[in-house]
Protein backbone atom coordinates (compact mmCIF):
# COMPACT_ATOMS: atom_id res chain seq x y z
CA UNK A 1 0.00 0.00 0.00
CA UNK A 2 2.68 2.49 1.30
CA UNK A 3 4.49 1.84 -2.14
CA UNK A 4 1.81 2.27 -4.46
CA UNK A 5 1.13 5.28 -2.99
CA UNK A 6 4.67 6.80 -2.87
CA UNK A 7 3.78 6.23 -7.06
CA UNK A 8 0.66 7.84 -6.85
CA UNK A 9 2.64 10.53 -5.07
CA UNK A 10 5.49 10.79 -7.54
CA UNK A 11 3.12 10.46 -10.62
CA UNK A 12 0.91 13.79 -9.21
CA UNK A 13 4.07 15.57 -8.44
CA UNK A 14 5.53 15.11 -12.17
CA UNK A 15 2.34 15.90 -13.80
CA UNK A 16 2.29 18.96 -11.76
CA UNK A 17 5.81 20.28 -11.88
CA UNK A 18 7.88 18.29 -14.86
CA UNK A 19 7.63 20.43 -18.05
CA UNK A 20 4.04 19.85 -20.20
CA UNK A 21 5.92 18.84 -22.95
CA UNK A 22 5.73 15.20 -21.02
CA UNK A 23 2.30 15.90 -19.73
CA UNK A 24 -1.19 15.71 -22.44
CA UNK A 25 -2.98 18.48 -21.88
CA UNK A 26 -5.63 16.47 -20.08
CA UNK A 27 -3.30 15.77 -17.45
CA UNK A 28 -1.79 19.22 -17.27
CA UNK A 29 -5.41 20.77 -16.63
CA UNK A 30 -6.37 18.53 -14.09
CA UNK A 31 -2.73 18.55 -12.06
CA UNK A 32 -2.73 22.36 -12.33
CA UNK A 33 -6.30 22.18 -10.53
CA UNK A 34 -5.08 19.91 -8.43
CA UNK A 35 -1.90 21.46 -7.26
CA UNK A 36 -3.99 24.33 -6.17
CA UNK A 37 -4.28 24.32 -2.16
CA UNK A 38 -7.46 25.11 -1.70
CA UNK A 39 -9.02 23.48 -5.03
CA UNK A 40 -6.94 20.46 -4.28
CA UNK A 41 -9.60 18.23 -3.09
CA UNK A 42 -12.83 19.43 -5.02
CA UNK A 43 -10.97 18.28 -8.21
CA UNK A 44 -13.10 14.79 -9.00
CA UNK A 45 -10.88 12.71 -11.27
CA UNK A 46 -12.92 9.51 -13.61
CA UNK A 47 -11.60 6.65 -10.86
CA UNK A 48 -13.61 8.42 -8.20
CA UNK A 49 -17.04 7.63 -7.10
CA UNK A 50 -17.81 11.43 -6.69
CA UNK A 51 -17.26 11.64 -10.07
CA UNK A 52 -20.17 8.76 -11.18
CA UNK A 53 -22.12 10.16 -8.94
CA UNK A 54 -21.82 13.85 -10.68
CA UNK A 55 -21.96 12.35 -14.06
CA UNK A 56 -25.52 9.86 -12.84
CA UNK A 57 -26.93 13.11 -11.65
CA UNK A 58 -27.42 14.47 -14.74
CA UNK A 59 -31.37 14.99 -15.95
CA UNK A 60 -30.57 13.83 -19.18
CA UNK A 61 -28.17 10.93 -19.68
CA UNK A 62 -26.97 11.91 -22.99
CA UNK A 63 -25.94 15.26 -21.19
CA UNK A 64 -23.38 13.16 -19.01
CA UNK A 65 -20.73 13.86 -20.92
CA UNK A 66 -17.45 12.80 -18.92
CA UNK A 67 -14.46 15.56 -18.47
CA UNK A 68 -11.15 14.99 -18.40
CA UNK A 69 -11.66 16.01 -14.27
CA UNK A 70 -14.59 17.80 -12.64
CA UNK A 71 -13.92 20.93 -10.66
CA UNK A 72 -16.29 21.79 -8.09
CA UNK A 73 -15.58 26.04 -6.38
CA UNK A 74 -17.58 26.23 -3.09
CA UNK A 75 -17.33 30.15 -3.29
CA UNK A 76 -17.15 32.48 -5.68
CA UNK A 77 -13.11 33.26 -4.57
CA UNK A 78 -12.70 29.36 -5.28
CA UNK A 79 -14.10 29.73 -8.62
CA UNK A 80 -12.08 33.10 -9.66
CA UNK A 81 -9.32 30.66 -8.68
CA UNK A 82 -10.45 28.09 -11.20
CA UNK A 83 -10.42 30.33 -13.92
CA UNK A 84 -6.82 31.60 -13.59
CA UNK A 85 -6.11 27.85 -13.54
CA UNK A 86 -8.02 27.50 -16.49
CA UNK A 87 -7.23 30.15 -18.99
CA UNK A 88 -3.72 29.96 -17.80
CA UNK A 89 -3.15 26.61 -18.68
CA UNK A 90 -5.79 27.30 -21.59
CA UNK A 91 -7.97 24.21 -20.77
CA UNK A 92 -11.11 23.55 -22.53
CA UNK A 93 -14.23 23.60 -20.19
CA UNK A 94 -17.64 23.34 -19.27
CA UNK A 95 -20.08 24.55 -16.90
CA UNK A 96 -22.61 22.91 -15.32
CA UNK A 97 -25.17 23.88 -12.16
CA UNK A 98 -27.98 21.98 -12.00
CA UNK A 99 -27.59 19.61 -14.89
CA UNK A 100 -31.01 19.43 -16.54
CA UNK A 101 -30.10 20.93 -20.15
CA UNK A 102 -30.81 17.92 -21.87
CA UNK A 103 -28.49 17.39 -25.09
CA UNK A 104 -24.90 16.38 -25.43
CA UNK A 105 -22.63 19.13 -24.88
CA UNK A 106 -24.71 21.19 -23.34
CA UNK A 107 -23.45 21.48 -19.70
CA UNK A 108 -20.58 18.74 -19.92
CA UNK A 109 -17.46 18.76 -22.18
CA UNK A 110 -15.54 15.04 -22.88
CA UNK A 111 -12.33 17.15 -24.33
CA UNK A 112 -11.93 19.20 -21.10
CA UNK A 113 -12.06 19.90 -17.69
CA UNK A 114 -16.06 20.26 -16.40
CA UNK A 115 -16.64 23.41 -13.84
CA UNK A 116 -19.25 21.78 -11.84
CA UNK A 117 -21.50 24.71 -9.59
CA UNK A 118 -24.15 22.21 -8.79
CA UNK A 119 -22.97 19.84 -5.69
CA UNK A 120 -25.92 18.90 -3.70
CA UNK A 121 -25.08 20.56 -0.98
CA UNK A 122 -23.30 23.49 -1.70
CA UNK A 123 -22.37 26.23 1.08
CA UNK A 124 -22.84 28.80 -0.82
CA UNK A 125 -26.77 28.30 -0.62
CA UNK A 126 -28.28 31.44 1.93
CA UNK A 127 -31.00 33.10 2.50
CA UNK A 128 -32.46 36.34 3.21
CA UNK A 129 -36.06 37.21 3.86
CA UNK A 130 -36.62 39.87 0.79
CA UNK A 131 -34.14 39.00 -1.46
CA UNK A 132 -33.10 35.83 -1.37
CA UNK A 133 -29.53 34.90 -2.29
CA UNK A 134 -29.62 31.77 -4.53
CA UNK A 135 -26.75 29.18 -5.23
CA UNK A 136 -25.99 28.54 -8.83
CA UNK A 137 -26.51 25.25 -7.44
CA UNK A 138 -27.75 22.21 -6.79
CA UNK A 139 -30.97 20.37 -8.64
CA UNK A 140 -33.98 21.02 -6.69
CA UNK A 141 -32.83 24.21 -5.28
CA UNK A 142 -34.97 26.57 -7.25
CA UNK A 143 -37.91 24.07 -6.32
CA UNK A 144 -37.34 22.51 -3.07
CA UNK A 145 -34.59 24.23 -0.77
CA UNK A 146 -35.71 28.33 -2.20
CA UNK A 147 -39.34 27.03 -2.60
CA UNK A 148 -39.27 26.10 0.92
CA UNK A 149 -37.14 28.09 2.65
CA UNK A 150 -39.42 31.22 1.38
CA UNK A 151 -42.40 29.85 2.60
CA UNK A 152 -42.48 30.99 6.12
CA UNK A 153 -41.82 34.37 4.68
CA UNK A 154 -44.57 34.49 3.17
CA UNK A 155 -42.95 35.35 -0.74
CA UNK A 156 -41.96 33.31 -3.81
CA UNK A 157 -39.57 33.62 -6.53
CA UNK A 158 -40.12 32.82 -10.29
CA UNK A 159 -38.60 28.94 -10.20
CA UNK A 160 -39.60 26.25 -12.72
CA UNK A 161 -42.41 24.49 -12.94
CA UNK A 162 -40.60 21.55 -11.84
CA UNK A 163 -38.98 21.24 -8.69
CA UNK A 164 -36.02 19.69 -10.55
CA UNK A 165 -34.81 22.53 -12.48
CA UNK A 166 -31.02 23.93 -11.59
CA UNK A 167 -30.77 27.25 -10.87
CA UNK A 168 -27.93 28.52 -12.65
CA UNK A 169 -29.04 27.40 -16.50
CA UNK A 170 -32.72 28.45 -15.53
CA UNK A 171 -31.80 31.65 -14.52
CA UNK A 172 -29.72 33.06 -17.25
CA UNK A 173 -31.61 31.21 -20.23
CA UNK A 174 -34.38 32.86 -19.39
CA UNK A 175 -36.57 31.02 -17.09
CA UNK A 176 -40.79 30.53 -17.73
CA UNK A 177 -42.29 29.96 -14.41
CA UNK A 178 -46.13 29.82 -12.85
CA UNK A 179 -45.56 33.68 -12.55
CA UNK A 180 -44.26 34.35 -15.88
CA UNK A 181 -47.65 36.44 -16.52
CA UNK A 182 -47.54 38.17 -14.29
CA UNK A 183 -43.84 39.10 -13.47
CA UNK A 184 -41.80 38.02 -16.87
CA UNK A 185 -39.32 35.52 -17.13
CA UNK A 186 -37.12 34.59 -14.54
CA UNK A 187 -34.17 36.32 -15.06
CA UNK A 188 -35.78 39.82 -15.83
CA UNK A 189 -36.33 39.34 -11.83
CA UNK A 190 -32.83 38.97 -11.30
CA UNK A 191 -31.56 42.07 -9.82
CA UNK A 192 -27.91 41.22 -8.95
CA UNK A 193 -25.58 38.56 -10.27
CA UNK A 194 -22.88 37.72 -9.05
CA UNK A 195 -19.42 36.69 -11.84
CA UNK A 196 -16.46 35.81 -12.07
CA UNK A 197 -15.39 37.17 -15.32
CA UNK A 198 -12.15 35.86 -17.79
CA UNK A 199 -9.43 37.37 -16.14
CA UNK A 200 -10.92 36.06 -12.70
CA UNK A 201 -12.05 39.27 -10.99
CA UNK A 202 -15.45 38.67 -9.26
CA UNK A 203 -17.91 41.24 -9.71
CA UNK A 204 -21.72 42.32 -9.34
CA UNK A 205 -24.14 43.35 -12.51
CA UNK A 206 -26.97 45.02 -11.58
CA UNK A 207 -28.88 48.11 -13.32
CA UNK A 208 -26.35 50.61 -11.48
CA UNK A 209 -22.95 48.90 -11.40
CA UNK A 210 -21.95 46.58 -14.65
CA UNK A 211 -25.71 46.88 -16.20
CA UNK A 212 -24.47 45.50 -19.91
CA UNK A 213 -22.97 42.81 -17.95
CA UNK A 214 -26.64 42.23 -15.60
CA UNK A 215 -28.74 42.42 -19.29
CA UNK A 216 -26.11 40.38 -20.97
CA UNK A 217 -26.68 37.82 -18.16
CA UNK A 218 -30.31 38.06 -18.40
CA UNK A 219 -30.70 35.20 -21.22
CA UNK A 220 -26.91 35.07 -22.53
CA UNK A 221 -26.17 32.22 -20.32
CA UNK A 222 -22.84 30.85 -19.70
CA UNK A 223 -21.35 33.74 -22.64
CA UNK A 224 -19.57 36.35 -20.58
CA UNK A 225 -18.78 35.04 -17.24
CA UNK A 226 -19.56 32.06 -14.43
CA UNK A 227 -22.32 33.20 -12.19
CA UNK A 228 -22.14 32.33 -8.51
CA UNK A 229 -24.77 34.36 -6.92
CA UNK A 230 -28.66 35.64 -8.04
CA UNK A 231 -30.10 38.21 -5.93
CA UNK A 232 -34.19 38.20 -7.11
CA UNK A 233 -37.01 40.02 -6.38
CA UNK A 234 -39.35 38.23 -4.51
CA UNK A 235 -42.94 38.14 -4.78
CA UNK A 236 -45.70 38.11 -2.05
CA UNK A 237 -48.06 35.33 -2.01
CA UNK A 238 -52.06 36.13 -2.04
CA UNK A 239 -52.09 35.51 1.72
CA UNK A 240 -48.41 35.77 2.98
CA UNK A 241 -49.26 33.46 6.27
CA UNK A 242 -51.17 30.76 4.39
CA UNK A 243 -48.49 30.91 1.36
CA UNK A 244 -50.42 28.55 -1.06
CA UNK A 245 -51.13 28.49 -4.76
CA UNK A 246 -54.12 27.01 -6.48
CA UNK A 247 -53.30 24.25 -9.29
CA UNK A 248 -52.85 21.07 -10.71
CA UNK A 249 -53.67 19.30 -14.24
CA UNK A 250 -56.80 17.96 -16.07
CA UNK A 251 -56.24 14.42 -18.09
CA UNK A 252 -58.53 13.70 -21.03
CA UNK A 253 -58.21 11.01 -23.33
CA UNK A 254 -57.46 12.13 -27.26
CA UNK A 255 -60.89 12.75 -28.53
CA UNK A 256 -61.13 15.78 -26.33
CA UNK A 257 -58.30 17.27 -29.02
CA UNK A 258 -60.09 19.66 -30.84
CA UNK A 259 -62.18 21.24 -27.62
CA UNK A 260 -58.59 21.50 -25.90
CA UNK A 261 -56.66 23.21 -28.84
CA UNK A 262 -59.73 25.48 -29.20
CA UNK A 263 -59.91 26.74 -25.26
CA UNK A 264 -55.87 26.72 -25.73
CA UNK A 265 -56.01 29.53 -27.99
CA UNK A 266 -58.71 31.40 -26.68
CA UNK A 267 -57.26 31.34 -23.79
CA UNK A 268 -53.60 32.61 -24.78
CA UNK A 269 -55.37 35.25 -26.39
CA UNK A 270 -57.03 36.30 -23.05
CA UNK A 271 -54.61 35.53 -20.29
CA UNK A 272 -53.97 39.86 -20.27
CA UNK A 273 -57.24 39.68 -18.44
CA UNK A 274 -56.14 37.56 -15.91
CA UNK A 275 -52.42 37.33 -15.66
CA UNK A 276 -52.73 35.24 -12.52
CA UNK A 277 -54.16 32.38 -13.95
CA UNK A 278 -51.74 30.70 -15.96
CA UNK A 279 -51.89 27.47 -18.34
CA UNK A 280 -50.16 25.45 -21.22
CA UNK A 281 -51.20 21.98 -22.39
CA UNK A 282 -49.16 18.59 -23.33
CA UNK A 283 -50.13 15.91 -25.50
CA UNK A 284 -48.50 12.73 -24.63
CA UNK A 285 -47.85 9.23 -25.86
CA UNK A 286 -46.00 6.69 -23.32
CA UNK A 287 -46.56 2.85 -24.28
CA UNK A 288 -49.08 1.50 -21.28
CA UNK A 289 -49.96 4.78 -20.32
CA UNK A 290 -53.22 4.25 -18.58
CA UNK A 291 -55.27 6.16 -21.67
CA UNK A 292 -56.98 5.00 -24.30
CA UNK A 293 -54.48 4.44 -27.53
CA UNK A 294 -51.55 5.32 -24.71
CA UNK A 295 -52.27 9.14 -25.26
CA UNK A 296 -53.45 11.39 -22.83
CA UNK A 297 -54.09 15.06 -23.02
CA UNK A 298 -52.98 17.06 -19.69
CA UNK A 299 -53.75 20.85 -19.58
CA UNK A 300 -51.81 22.76 -16.18
CA UNK A 301 -54.03 25.35 -14.31
CA UNK A 302 -52.49 27.39 -12.17
CA UNK A 303 -53.67 30.44 -10.45
CA UNK A 304 -50.44 31.80 -8.38
CA UNK A 305 -53.17 34.12 -6.32
CA UNK A 306 -54.89 31.04 -4.97
CA UNK A 307 -58.15 31.57 -6.32
CA UNK A 308 -60.45 28.66 -6.55
CA UNK A 309 -61.57 27.86 -10.38
CA UNK A 310 -61.10 31.15 -11.76
CA UNK A 311 -63.55 31.92 -14.64
CA UNK A 312 -60.53 32.33 -16.79
CA UNK A 313 -60.39 28.63 -16.95
CA UNK A 314 -64.20 28.15 -17.67
CA UNK A 315 -63.35 26.68 -21.10
CA UNK A 316 -61.21 24.03 -19.82
CA UNK A 317 -63.93 22.88 -17.50
CA UNK A 318 -66.32 22.40 -20.29
CA UNK A 319 -64.51 20.04 -22.29
CA UNK A 320 -66.35 16.81 -21.56
CA UNK A 321 -64.57 13.80 -20.18
CA UNK A 322 -61.52 14.24 -18.29
CA UNK A 323 -60.12 11.36 -16.74
CA UNK A 324 -58.17 12.80 -13.53
CA UNK A 325 -58.48 16.06 -11.79
CA UNK A 326 -55.20 17.29 -9.34
CA UNK A 327 -56.68 20.77 -9.12
CA UNK A 328 -56.10 21.83 -5.44
CA UNK A 329 -54.85 24.78 -3.26
CA UNK A 330 -51.20 23.68 -1.69
CA UNK A 331 -47.83 24.90 -1.45
CA UNK A 332 -45.61 25.74 -4.73
CA UNK A 333 -43.40 22.94 -3.67
CA UNK A 334 -46.14 20.39 -3.41
CA UNK A 335 -46.98 21.41 -6.84
CA UNK A 336 -44.07 21.73 -8.52
CA UNK A 337 -42.73 18.19 -7.34
CA UNK A 338 -45.86 16.92 -9.32
CA UNK A 339 -44.46 18.77 -12.15
CA UNK A 340 -41.25 16.99 -11.95
CA UNK A 341 -40.41 14.48 -14.71
CA UNK A 342 -38.45 10.99 -15.45
CA UNK A 343 -35.06 11.55 -15.38
CA UNK A 344 -32.07 8.94 -16.30
CA UNK A 345 -33.60 8.85 -20.22
CA UNK A 346 -32.13 9.73 -23.35
CA UNK A 347 -33.94 13.21 -24.62
CA UNK A 348 -34.51 15.35 -27.81
CA UNK A 349 -35.83 18.55 -26.83
CA UNK A 350 -36.65 20.58 -30.19
CA UNK A 351 -38.77 24.22 -29.90
CA UNK A 352 -40.38 26.47 -32.18
CA UNK A 353 -42.80 29.55 -32.09
CA UNK A 354 -45.74 30.60 -33.75
CA UNK A 355 -48.66 33.37 -33.63
CA UNK A 356 -51.49 31.94 -31.79
CA UNK A 357 -52.93 29.91 -34.39
CA UNK A 358 -54.94 26.92 -34.21
CA UNK A 359 -53.84 26.08 -37.68
CA UNK A 360 -50.53 25.73 -36.48
CA UNK A 361 -51.38 23.82 -33.51
CA UNK A 362 -53.32 21.42 -35.23
CA UNK A 363 -50.63 20.56 -38.03
CA UNK A 364 -48.12 20.44 -34.79
CA UNK A 365 -50.27 17.36 -33.19
CA UNK A 366 -50.43 16.12 -36.74
CA UNK A 367 -46.73 15.53 -36.43
CA UNK A 368 -46.72 14.68 -33.30
CA UNK A 369 -49.00 11.96 -34.32
CA UNK A 370 -46.29 10.56 -37.19
CA UNK A 371 -43.22 11.25 -35.12
CA UNK A 372 -45.29 8.61 -32.44
CA UNK A 373 -45.81 5.98 -35.93
CA UNK A 374 -42.16 6.78 -36.74
CA UNK A 375 -41.34 5.02 -33.63
CA UNK A 376 -43.77 2.76 -33.74
CA UNK A 377 -42.58 1.35 -37.18
CA UNK A 378 -38.45 1.96 -36.40
CA UNK A 379 -37.90 0.83 -32.74
CA UNK A 380 -41.21 -0.94 -31.46
CA UNK A 381 -43.24 0.06 -28.24
CA UNK A 382 -42.50 -2.46 -26.28
CA UNK A 383 -38.53 -2.90 -27.31
CA UNK A 384 -37.43 0.30 -25.08
CA UNK A 385 -38.92 0.98 -21.94
CA UNK A 386 -38.36 4.86 -21.03
CA UNK A 387 -39.79 5.19 -25.25
CA UNK A 388 -42.20 8.57 -25.28
CA UNK A 389 -42.85 11.62 -27.45
CA UNK A 390 -45.03 14.39 -26.08
CA UNK A 391 -46.17 17.68 -27.47
CA UNK A 392 -45.93 20.85 -25.26
CA UNK A 393 -47.47 24.01 -25.91
CA UNK A 394 -46.98 26.70 -23.98
CA UNK A 395 -48.47 30.52 -24.44
CA UNK A 396 -46.51 33.58 -24.96
CA UNK A 397 -47.64 36.78 -24.09
CA UNK A 398 -47.14 40.40 -24.10
CA UNK A 399 -46.48 40.19 -20.62
CA UNK A 400 -44.02 37.30 -20.42
CA UNK A 401 -42.31 39.56 -22.77
CA UNK A 402 -41.74 42.81 -21.30
CA UNK A 403 -43.02 41.93 -17.20
CA UNK A 404 -40.12 41.95 -14.61
CA UNK A 405 -37.94 44.76 -13.49
CA UNK A 406 -35.96 45.78 -16.55
CA UNK A 407 -35.27 44.64 -19.25
CA UNK A 408 -33.96 40.78 -20.99
CA UNK A 409 -32.06 39.47 -23.82
CA UNK A 410 -34.46 37.31 -25.10
CA UNK A 411 -36.12 39.90 -27.98
CA UNK A 412 -39.40 38.44 -27.16
CA UNK A 413 -41.41 42.06 -27.59
CA UNK A 414 -40.56 42.74 -31.11
CA UNK A 415 -43.54 39.54 -31.56
CA UNK A 416 -45.74 40.69 -29.45
CA UNK A 417 -45.62 44.21 -29.98
CA UNK A 418 -49.08 44.98 -30.83
CA UNK A 419 -50.27 42.97 -28.02
CA UNK A 420 -50.86 39.35 -29.92
CA UNK A 421 -49.89 36.31 -28.21
CA UNK A 422 -48.14 32.61 -29.91
CA UNK A 423 -47.58 29.33 -29.23
CA UNK A 424 -44.53 27.68 -28.31
CA UNK A 425 -44.10 24.43 -29.29
CA UNK A 426 -41.61 22.01 -27.21
CA UNK A 427 -41.20 18.19 -28.63
CA UNK A 428 -39.62 15.80 -25.93
CA UNK A 429 -38.47 12.41 -27.43
CA UNK A 430 -37.02 9.93 -24.61
CA UNK A 431 -35.66 6.58 -24.66
CA UNK A 432 -33.91 4.51 -22.61
CA UNK A 433 -31.43 2.68 -24.84
CA UNK A 434 -28.84 4.92 -26.07
CA UNK A 435 -28.87 3.01 -29.62
CA UNK A 436 -32.47 4.78 -29.96
CA UNK A 437 -30.72 8.16 -29.27
CA UNK A 438 -30.27 9.04 -33.12
CA UNK A 439 -33.56 7.89 -34.41
CA UNK A 440 -34.83 9.94 -32.12
CA UNK A 441 -32.74 13.08 -32.94
CA UNK A 442 -33.93 12.34 -37.01
CA UNK A 443 -37.90 12.02 -35.82
CA UNK A 444 -37.41 15.19 -33.86
CA UNK A 445 -35.46 17.43 -36.22
CA UNK A 446 -37.65 16.51 -39.33
CA UNK A 447 -40.58 17.13 -37.23
CA UNK A 448 -39.38 20.77 -36.14
CA UNK A 449 -38.41 21.50 -39.91
CA UNK A 450 -41.69 20.63 -41.10
CA UNK A 451 -43.61 22.95 -38.82
CA UNK A 452 -41.51 25.19 -39.64
CA UNK A 453 -42.05 25.16 -42.63
CA UNK A 454 -45.71 24.87 -42.33
CA UNK A 455 -45.95 27.88 -39.94
CA UNK A 456 -43.91 30.14 -42.68
CA UNK A 457 -46.25 29.33 -45.10
CA UNK A 458 -49.02 30.87 -43.41
CA UNK A 459 -46.44 33.59 -41.97
CA UNK A 460 -47.30 32.37 -38.68
CA UNK A 461 -43.67 31.49 -37.71
CA UNK A 462 -41.68 34.03 -35.08
CA UNK A 463 -38.83 31.72 -35.46
CA UNK A 464 -37.51 32.20 -31.83
CA UNK A 465 -36.39 29.23 -30.48
CA UNK A 466 -35.69 29.25 -26.35
CA UNK A 467 -32.32 28.35 -25.77
CA UNK A 468 -33.71 26.30 -22.19
CA UNK A 469 -35.46 24.51 -24.49
CA UNK A 470 -33.43 23.81 -27.77
CA UNK A 471 -31.63 21.51 -29.19
CA UNK A 472 -27.69 21.78 -30.11
CA UNK A 473 -28.89 21.61 -34.32
CA UNK A 474 -31.12 24.87 -33.52
CA UNK A 475 -28.80 28.26 -33.15
CA UNK A 476 -31.59 30.88 -29.76
CA UNK A 477 -28.86 33.35 -29.83
CA UNK A 478 -29.46 33.68 -33.77
CA UNK A 479 -33.31 33.79 -33.38
CA UNK A 480 -33.36 36.33 -30.65
CA UNK A 481 -32.60 39.11 -33.80
CA UNK A 482 -29.74 41.56 -34.49
CA UNK A 483 -29.82 43.61 -31.55
CA UNK A 484 -29.56 40.85 -29.28
CA UNK A 485 -26.04 39.59 -31.19
CA UNK A 486 -25.09 43.03 -30.83
CA UNK A 487 -25.29 43.75 -27.20
CA UNK A 488 -23.82 40.51 -26.79
CA UNK A 489 -20.88 40.84 -28.53
CA UNK A 490 -19.95 44.19 -27.02
CA UNK A 491 -20.65 42.46 -23.64
CA UNK A 492 -18.38 39.65 -24.06
CA UNK A 493 -15.77 42.40 -25.94
CA UNK A 494 -16.04 44.62 -23.12
CA UNK A 495 -15.81 41.48 -20.23
CA UNK A 496 -13.97 38.71 -21.96
CA UNK A 497 -11.66 40.65 -24.44
CA UNK A 498 -9.62 36.96 -25.06
CA UNK A 499 -12.85 35.54 -25.86
CA UNK A 500 -12.23 32.93 -23.33
CA UNK A 501 -16.03 31.77 -23.04
CA UNK A 502 -16.36 31.75 -26.62
CA UNK A 503 -13.36 29.76 -27.25
CA UNK A 504 -12.14 27.75 -24.79
CA UNK A 505 -15.69 26.77 -23.33
CA UNK A 506 -17.52 24.05 -24.93
CA UNK A 507 -20.80 23.78 -23.61
CA UNK A 508 -23.97 25.43 -24.68
CA UNK A 509 -24.94 27.75 -27.51
CA UNK A 510 -22.26 30.57 -28.16
CA UNK A 511 -22.81 33.95 -29.56
CA UNK A 512 -22.91 34.03 -33.29
C1 LIG B 1 -37.84 18.42 -15.80
C2 LIG B 1 -37.53 19.77 -16.38
C3 LIG B 1 -38.41 20.82 -16.19
C4 LIG B 1 -38.14 22.08 -16.71
N1 LIG B 1 -39.02 23.09 -16.48
C5 LIG B 1 -38.76 24.32 -16.97
C6 LIG B 1 -39.65 25.40 -16.74
O1 LIG B 1 -40.65 25.27 -16.05
N2 LIG B 1 -39.37 26.61 -17.31
C7 LIG B 1 -38.25 26.79 -18.06
O2 LIG B 1 -38.02 27.91 -18.52
N3 LIG B 1 -37.38 25.81 -18.29
C8 LIG B 1 -37.62 24.57 -17.78
N4 LIG B 1 -36.74 23.55 -18.03
C9 LIG B 1 -35.54 23.82 -18.85
C10 LIG B 1 -34.44 24.40 -17.96
O3 LIG B 1 -34.64 25.79 -17.83
C11 LIG B 1 -33.06 24.18 -18.54
O4 LIG B 1 -32.82 22.80 -18.66
C12 LIG B 1 -31.98 24.84 -17.69
O5 LIG B 1 -30.82 24.97 -18.46
C13 LIG B 1 -31.68 24.05 -16.45
O6 LIG B 1 -30.82 24.72 -15.58
P1 LIG B 1 -29.59 23.91 -14.91
O7 LIG B 1 -28.91 24.79 -13.94
O8 LIG B 1 -30.10 22.61 -14.42
O9 LIG B 1 -28.72 23.76 -16.21
P2 LIG B 1 -27.33 23.08 -16.61
O10 LIG B 1 -27.64 21.92 -17.49
O11 LIG B 1 -26.45 22.84 -15.47
O12 LIG B 1 -26.77 24.27 -17.50
C14 LIG B 1 -27.47 24.79 -18.61
C15 LIG B 1 -26.63 25.81 -19.36
O13 LIG B 1 -26.37 26.96 -18.55
C16 LIG B 1 -24.96 27.17 -18.37
N5 LIG B 1 -24.78 27.53 -16.96
C17 LIG B 1 -25.35 26.90 -15.90
N6 LIG B 1 -25.01 27.50 -14.75
C18 LIG B 1 -24.21 28.54 -15.06
C19 LIG B 1 -23.56 29.54 -14.28
N7 LIG B 1 -23.69 29.58 -12.96
N8 LIG B 1 -22.81 30.47 -14.94
C20 LIG B 1 -22.70 30.43 -16.28
N9 LIG B 1 -23.31 29.51 -17.07
C21 LIG B 1 -24.05 28.56 -16.47
C22 LIG B 1 -24.34 25.82 -18.73
O14 LIG B 1 -23.05 25.90 -19.26
C23 LIG B 1 -25.27 25.28 -19.77
O15 LIG B 1 -24.95 25.73 -21.04
C24 LIG B 1 -36.96 22.29 -17.48
C25 LIG B 1 -36.07 21.23 -17.67
C26 LIG B 1 -36.34 19.99 -17.14
C27 LIG B 1 -35.37 18.88 -17.38
C1 LIG C 1 -7.24 8.86 -9.51
O1 LIG C 1 -6.63 9.52 -10.60
C2 LIG C 1 -5.85 10.66 -10.26
C3 LIG C 1 -5.38 11.34 -11.54
O2 LIG C 1 -4.93 10.43 -12.48
C4 LIG C 1 -4.71 10.25 -9.33
O3 LIG C 1 -3.97 11.40 -8.97
C5 LIG C 1 -5.32 9.60 -8.10
O4 LIG C 1 -4.27 9.16 -7.27
C6 LIG C 1 -6.20 8.41 -8.49
N1 LIG C 1 -6.86 7.92 -7.29
C7 LIG C 1 -7.17 6.64 -7.11
C8 LIG C 1 -7.86 6.29 -5.82
O5 LIG C 1 -6.89 5.78 -7.93
C1 LIG D 1 -9.40 35.14 -2.98
O1 LIG D 1 -8.92 35.02 -1.67
C2 LIG D 1 -7.53 35.26 -1.55
C3 LIG D 1 -7.13 34.91 -0.12
O2 LIG D 1 -7.95 35.55 0.79
C4 LIG D 1 -7.22 36.70 -1.91
O3 LIG D 1 -5.85 36.94 -1.85
C5 LIG D 1 -7.71 36.94 -3.35
O4 LIG D 1 -7.55 38.31 -3.68
C6 LIG D 1 -9.18 36.56 -3.50
N1 LIG D 1 -9.55 36.66 -4.92
C7 LIG D 1 -10.49 37.47 -5.38
C8 LIG D 1 -10.71 37.49 -6.85
O5 LIG D 1 -11.16 38.19 -4.65
C1 LIG E 1 -64.43 11.12 -25.43
O1 LIG E 1 -64.89 9.80 -25.24
C2 LIG E 1 -65.48 9.56 -23.98
C3 LIG E 1 -65.83 8.10 -23.82
O2 LIG E 1 -65.56 7.37 -24.96
C4 LIG E 1 -66.71 10.45 -23.79
O3 LIG E 1 -67.26 10.26 -22.52
C5 LIG E 1 -66.29 11.89 -23.95
O4 LIG E 1 -67.41 12.73 -23.87
C6 LIG E 1 -65.57 12.11 -25.26
N1 LIG E 1 -65.05 13.48 -25.25
C7 LIG E 1 -65.19 14.32 -26.24
C8 LIG E 1 -64.64 15.68 -26.05
O5 LIG E 1 -65.72 14.00 -27.29
C1 LIG F 1 -48.38 18.42 0.13
O1 LIG F 1 -48.30 17.05 -0.26
C2 LIG F 1 -48.32 16.15 0.78
C3 LIG F 1 -48.14 14.74 0.25
O2 LIG F 1 -47.88 14.70 -1.09
C4 LIG F 1 -49.62 16.26 1.54
O3 LIG F 1 -49.61 15.39 2.63
C5 LIG F 1 -49.79 17.69 2.05
O4 LIG F 1 -51.05 17.85 2.66
C6 LIG F 1 -49.66 18.68 0.93
N1 LIG F 1 -49.71 20.02 1.49
C7 LIG F 1 -50.35 21.04 0.94
C8 LIG F 1 -50.39 22.31 1.70
O5 LIG F 1 -50.87 20.98 -0.16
Amino acid sequence: MKTLSLIWAAACWIAAHASARYASQSVQCCAALSSNPVLHDKVYYPNSTAYAQRIADYWSVNAALKPWCMILPLTANETSQVVQVITRNQCPFGIRSGGHAVFAGSSSTDEGVTIDLGPKDSSMARHTTRIPNLPPSARAALGASVYEALEPHGVAVTGGRSAQVGVGGFLLGGGNSLFAHSYGLACSNVVNFEVVLADGSIVNANAKENSDLWLGLRGGSGNLGLATRFDMRTIEYADPSNPLIWGGGLFWPRNATDAVVDVLVRFTDRIPDDPASGSYCLFAWIPNYPFPENMAISCALDNIRNEVAPAAYDGYFAIDGAMISTLSSRTLLNRTIEGDATDGLQNVWVTGSYSNDARVVHFALEKWQTVVQQIKDEIGETDDEGISATLQLHPLTKPIATNGDGPNLLGLEKHVADGSAGIQTLLVLTAKKPENWPALERFGQQFQAEVDAYAIELGANWGWKYSNYADASENPFATYGEETVQKLRQASQKYDPRGVFQNLRNTGFKIP
